[in-house]
């Protein structure tokens, strides 16, 4: 599996999750249509192009069980939840929602809308441990007020890796009259989705990470009743036309990242997505078990709430700030071989370990065997 991807063998690649790993047959696939490009520029970009990220853009909706005419690319997740958020037209009675599991670059773009705007941002605490998932839920649910306007949540948290039961919370927050946005960076690939089910209002989701796609591949996903306000961030040519052409040109791109989404997911359901989940789940959640017994730190929640990506708490006096915790993935890609995301998150160091199709178990093990003495 591993000989699948170009990933430098002598490093445990632990860290998937941050920014995932294209394999090889898929960045072919990107060549591919790199080589077309630069064969003719002009017949690319003028005649070829249009037809071709349209067929993607669709197909790549079908993967997603969503609505076509409700969906399109954008580079990342970031991209994408601030063209949300400089579309909503916010004001001063409002209040923006997002949790303290929250991506911290969107919490940034989250006060920058509310500064801008004079709403309100409101940072809420969702405590782990959890009994079970459903606490997750009531615990999102009291942090909304008669301001809240819109609630940003993610799918898959990124410090934490706890996967929010996004279904119920949609239905929660729509019950409550709340807008809900669903910051699904990590859903692709990493759970089944059904955005059609999920009827979320707005909903973005990386294809960069969990699908393996080459890097500046996401998607925009906006429910019927808000297409008509939500336009792209950068004004182009298109901007006169409704969703989804208005987002149909951005400006001269590399688009290919786009256009190689399907052939990415295709690689990826060859691997069999159920086979690979289960494979992520079970060697993620083994990767942090080894590595907290050598560490002797409790589970930070004993509730089933975790795919692909595992938490385990690092021993008191770790490191706890981000130059610290960088500094000591440093030091473990140096002295132990492997990269792992370190980061700190409320008053505490953590290490998020990701496991993915080429990792195996052997890999944790090692870290376990050598994290001790140097956090020692
Ligand atoms: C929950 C969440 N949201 C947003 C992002 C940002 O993704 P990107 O850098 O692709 O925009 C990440 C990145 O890890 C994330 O974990």
């Amino acid at each position: 599996m591993r000989a699948l991807w170009p990933l430098d063998p002598s490093v445990a690649h632990l860290n998937h999750g941050s920014f995932g790993a294209v394999p090889s047959p898929v960045l072919a696939e990107q060549d591919r249509w790199r080589t077309l490009m630069d064969s003719n520029p002009t017949g690319f970009f003028w005649r070829f192009l249009p037809d071709a990220l349209d067929n993607a853009r669709v197909a790549v909706a079908r993967f997603l069980r969503a609505d076509p005419d409700g969906f399109v690319f954008a580079t990342n997740a970031t991209t994408a939840i601030n063209t949300i958020l400089a579309s909503l037209e916010l004001t001063s009675r409002d209040e923006v929602l997002v949790t303290d599991h929250g991506y911290g670059a969107i919490r940034l773009a989250a006060e920058r809308a509310c500064k801008l705007s004079g709403a309100t941002l409101v940072v809420h605490q969702v405590p782990i441990p959890v009994e079970s998932a459903a606490e997750l839920v009531d615990a999102v649910i009291a942090g909304i007020t008669d301001r809240t306007m819109i609630a940003i949540v993610d799918h898959i948290a990124s410090p934490t890796g706890v996967v929010f039961p996004v279904a119920d919370l949609v239905r929660e927050l729509r019950g409550h009259e709340v807008l809900s946005l669903i910051d699904g960076a990590h859903a692709p690939g990493m759970v089944a989705l059904d955005l059609c089910d999920l009827d979320a209002d707005f909903w973005t989701g990386n294809f960069h990470k969990w699908c393996c796609a080459p890097r500046g591949a996401a998607g925009l996903y906006v429910r019927a009743d808000h297409r008509e306000r939500i336009a792209p961030l950068v004004t182009s040519w298109n901007a006169k036309e409704r969703f989804v052409k208005s987002f149909g040109w951005l400006g001269t791109a590399d688009y290919t990242p786009y256009l190689t989404v399907p052939a990415a997911i295709g690689f990826m359901e060859d691997l069999g997505w159920e086979r690979l989940r289960r494979h992520n789940r079970e060697l993620a959640a083994y990767g942090a078990a080894v590595v907290r017994d050598a560490l002797d730190t409790p589970a930070p929640t004993e509730a089933d709430v975790f795919e692909g990506m595992s938490l385990l708490a690092l021993p008191e006096g770790s490191p706890d700030t981000i130059v610290g915790t960088r500094a000591l993935s440093a030091r473990i890609a140096e002295e132990l071989g492997a990269e792992v995301a370190a980061f700190p998150w409320r008053d505490h160091s953590y290490i998020r370990l990701s496991a993915q199709a080429y990792n195996a178990p052997a890999e944790y093990e090692a870290l376990a065997a050598g994290l001790p003495r140097l956090l020692s």
